[in-house]
């Protein structure tokens, strides 16, 4: 390129990463990750329960617990416990103690105490702006109710509004599709679809297969490594599945719709059909949403959030 001639300026990835390996202690989650994620994209992660979603969004967040390689967020390599600066975090409701007495506000408001005061203390241009954020999001005149008073759909809005307080361009969520009912799955789908329009990046991790398929234009499969990445149709194949999930997964198509099935249990059904009904079998049978939800998505299974309404080996985490 000639002396003088700018190439333009091309903004920096939402996400980049490059040869990234993550672990606790002596073991390792994740290897060989190589990720880019172009500013405006609408990305959802997949795997199953333990392969590392949770991992590699606290790897985005400055909060995983070591690791190597390349991580650069919004062109800035992430620091060690620092949230970067324009990400905006929705942390998996399982994983939050909903006990904590704090209130709708406080946690809206305690977001932005990292980037204004070293206390919690804020200006009433602060609280104006939070309240804004809140009646936008449809949860006006919660401000004073205490956390554990809101639903799940609530609670999910209550942590995008901190997120959009804090100037998110980076939106990360865990898991937001479980803990919540159906509408408010839909509610929330449509609030992400709304940022995502106005120019934001969302990358969200779900088991939810068939919940990626139908919505997302990209899907990264991860399971340590990443098995698969591009667009639902053509990367959600039985291959990819089997290697990402380890369970024969059987995939079903409809022009570019695929609905994504458990393969034993379709045979299952193909069996006990024929049993009741040799010559009339209703091909609605096969129609998975038919199905538990909770037994038509096999990763799911193994998945659930423990009784005590806390992950695994996850630590609690605060809402702030
Ligand atoms: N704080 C932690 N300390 C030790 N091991 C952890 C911790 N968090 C997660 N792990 C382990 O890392 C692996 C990936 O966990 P996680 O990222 O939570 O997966 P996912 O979100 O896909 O269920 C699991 O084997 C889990 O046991
Ligand atoms: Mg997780």
């Amino acid at each position: 390129m000639p002396s003088g001639d700018v190439p333009p300026a091309v903004p920096p990835p939402a996400v980049d990463l490059e040869g990234v390996a993550v672990g606790y202690g002596g073991q390792t989650v994740l290897r060989d990750l190589s990720l880019t994620v172009p500013r405006g994209s609408f990305v959802g992660i997949v795997g199953p329960s333990g392969s590392g979603k949770t991992t590699l969004l606290r790897l985005l967040t400055g909060r995983a617990a070591r690791h190597q390689g390349r991580v650069e967020v919004l062109g800035r390599a992430v620091q060690p416990s620092n949230v970067p600066a324009g990400v905006g975090y929705v942390p998996q409701l399982e994983a939050v103690d909903w006990e904590f007495p704090v209130t709708v506000e406080q946690v809206v408001l305690l977001g932005e105490a990292a980037t204004s005061a070293p206390v919690p203390w804020f200006s009433r241009g602060e609280k104006q702006r939070a309240r804004a954020l809140l009646e936008r999001l449809g949860l006006g005149g919660l401000e004073r109710r205490r956390i554990r008073e809101l639903s799940g759909g609530q609670r999910q809005r209550m942590f995008l509004a901190r997120a959009l307080l804090r100037d998110a361009e980076l939106l990360l969520l865990d898991e937001p599709t479980s803990g919540v009912d159906l509408a408010t799955r839909r509610d929330v789908l449509e609030l992400l679809g709304q940022l995502h329009h106005e120019g934001l990046t969302v990358v969200l991790t779900t088991h939810d297969l068939n919940f990626v398929a139908a919505h997302l234009p990209r899907v990264v499969c991860l399971n340590q490594v990443i098995t698969a990445d591009g667009p639902p149709a053509e990367v959600l194949t039985p291959d990819a599945l089997q290697r990402t999930f380890g369970a024969p997964l059987q995939v079903l198509r409809d022009g570019d719709r695929i609905v994504v099935v458990d393969a034993e249990q379709v045979e299952l059904h193909d069996a006990a059909a024929h049993r009741r009904d040799p010559v009339h079998h209703d091909p609605a049978r096969h129609d998975p949403s038919r199905h538990d939800p909770a037994r038509h998505d096999p990763a799911r299974q193994e998945d659930g959030p423990r009784r005590d309404g806390r992950q695994g080996h996850d630590e609690v985490e605060l809402p702030w």
